[in-house]
């Protein structure tokens, strides 16, 4: 059954996983000390999510965490790839760490290592301390160091038992549709404060990054970005001009800095902006990695627009292709791309798929069972596309499905669902669905094989 994808190339230890973040799963945002997040702020603003959906109860994972552990061992998977919730470990944002907060994650931890499962803590998934947004958020400086003080002590808390750590999940969406886009929390459309967020993010990846090294020695640090496969929509110069831009905004706009490479200068004069640069940040923003991470979900098609904003790029959606139920174009081939392009561009040595995945309105039968053929056809040509790249050289030590469960996809509300494990929001009942069993396949047979080769 699982001869279409190529399991051989991918190492015997190769981590299996599957991800999830804080505010998209554990509910709970009043108890046990945790402050308000500025996803609490902008889903309870009117008009921001679909259906006015907030992240208050979510999935109860918070409660229910010991179910979702168990169904990720019916799974099989290997590793589990989680966020913290700075909110709740540090509610002021700085100073005084909140005992519960910690000890929920602590609890966590120990249970999926009993469980045998690696986790795998992302220490910022979005969730800024609503407390940082009033003193400014992302755009101010003091930001970056307080993310590393929280990042310290959570990796004194937990660097002991989690090796693999990840700074930032997708700054470009906490800076491009966060504060130019205004379409996540905080919500703003400024250019300027989302190019000084955007700094300030990649800064406060940096000072983590020496933090958690510094807590926890044995950390295996890396940093998960988005990327994008972007094509332009026609041969125009123009529009082979914006697809150039529009790979600067999304792709290296976030991929040089870290390599020690600077802000790219095309996107400088494109932002128009001054970066708030101060000495010495050059070599921050670079500290060393031991691993990147890979978001990879569409590719783009793009024109020019020279009435802007800037990057004066504009999607263009293309007719008669395969589409999500994102309404986002399915291309295996763009994971491949990127891929190689980690490795052959950014020299990678290794690279994690943190996040991949589909969202189709699943079909509950009235047994309960959930069938859903198209999310597992998306899982299969990905992963088919990972051992391509893999094949020719990409350093893929894992991946990790887009989601264990279904959950709060952010200004989509609970409308999207991308579980491998439906979630009844009325009563909290998970069910795997097709895709998930399917994953527990891949994952058998992979292991199957790579214990008989060895
Ligand atoms: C990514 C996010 C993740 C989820 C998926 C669908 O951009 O990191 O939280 O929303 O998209």
């Amino acid at each position: 059954m699982s001869e279409r994808i190529d399991l051989a190339a991918f190492p015997p230890d190769f981590l299996w996983g599957t991800a999830t973040a804080a505010y998209q799963i554990e509910g709970a945002v009043a108890e046990d000390g945790r402050a308000p997040s500025i996803w609490d702020t902008f889903s309870h603003t009117p008009g921001r999510t679909a259906n006015g959906d907030t992240g208050d109860v979510a999935c109860d994972h918070y409660h229910r965490w010991r179910e979702d552990i168990a169904l990720m061992r019916q799974l099989g998977v290997d590793a589990y790839r989680l966020s913290v919730a700075w909110p709740r470990v540090m509610p002021a944002g700085t100073g005084p760490v909140n005992p519960k907060g910690l000890a929920f994650y602590d609890e966590l931890v120990d249970a999926l290592l009993e469980a045998g499962i690696t986790p795998s803590v992302t220490l910022y998934h979005w969730d800024l301390p609503q407390t940082l947004q009033d003193r400014g958020g992302w755009p101010e400086r003091d930001t970056a160091f307080a993310f590393a003080e929280y990042a310290s002590a959570v990796a004194g808390r937990l660097g002991d038992r989690v090796q693999l750590w990840a700074t930032l999940n997708e700054p470009s969406c906490s800076a491009w549709i966060g504060h130019l886009e205004g379409k996540m929390a905080p919500g703003w459309t400024d250019l300027t404060a989302a190019v000084r967020a955007s700094y300030h993010l990649l800064l406060g990846h940096g000072l983590a990054a020496r933090a958690v090294r510094a807590a926890a020695p044995g950390a295996r640090i890396g940093i998960v970005n988005n990327l994008s496969t972007i094509h332009p929509a026609t041969d125009r110069p123009e529009d082979v001009a914006a697809a150039h831009r529009q790979d600067g905004h999304v792709n290296r706009w976030w991929l040089d800095p870290v390599h020690g490479r600077g802000f790219p200068a095309d996107m400088v004069d494109t932002y128009g902006v001054e970066l708030p640069a101060r000495a010495g940040d050059v070599g921050t923003i670079a500290a060393p990695l031991d691993w990147l991470g890979l978001n990879y979900y569409f590719p783009a098609y793009v024109a020019d627009a020279p009435d802007g904003p800037a990057p004066y790029v504009r999607a263009v959606r293309r007719e008669g292709v395969a589409r999500t139920g994102m309404d986002w174009e399915i291309d295996a081939g763009g994971i491949e791309t990127l891929l190689l392009r980690l490795t052959e561009d950014y020299g990678a040595r290794k690279i994690y798929v943190t996040e991949n995945g589909s969202a189709f309105e699943d079909l509950v039968r009235p047994d309960g069972s959930v069938d859903d053929p198209e999310r597992q056809a998306y899982l299969e040509q990905h992963l088919a596309a990972c051992a391509a790249a893999a094949r020719k050289g990409a350093p893929l030590a894992g991946y990790f499905a887009w989601s264990l469960l279904d959950n709060f996809e952010w200004a989509y509300g609970y409308a999207k669902r991308f579980g491998l494990v439906h979630v009844d929001y009325r009563t909290q009942v998970r069910t795997i669905k097709g895709s998930g069993h399917r994953y527990a396949d891949i994952v058998r047979v992979h292991r199957g094989r790579t214990r008989r080769a060895a």
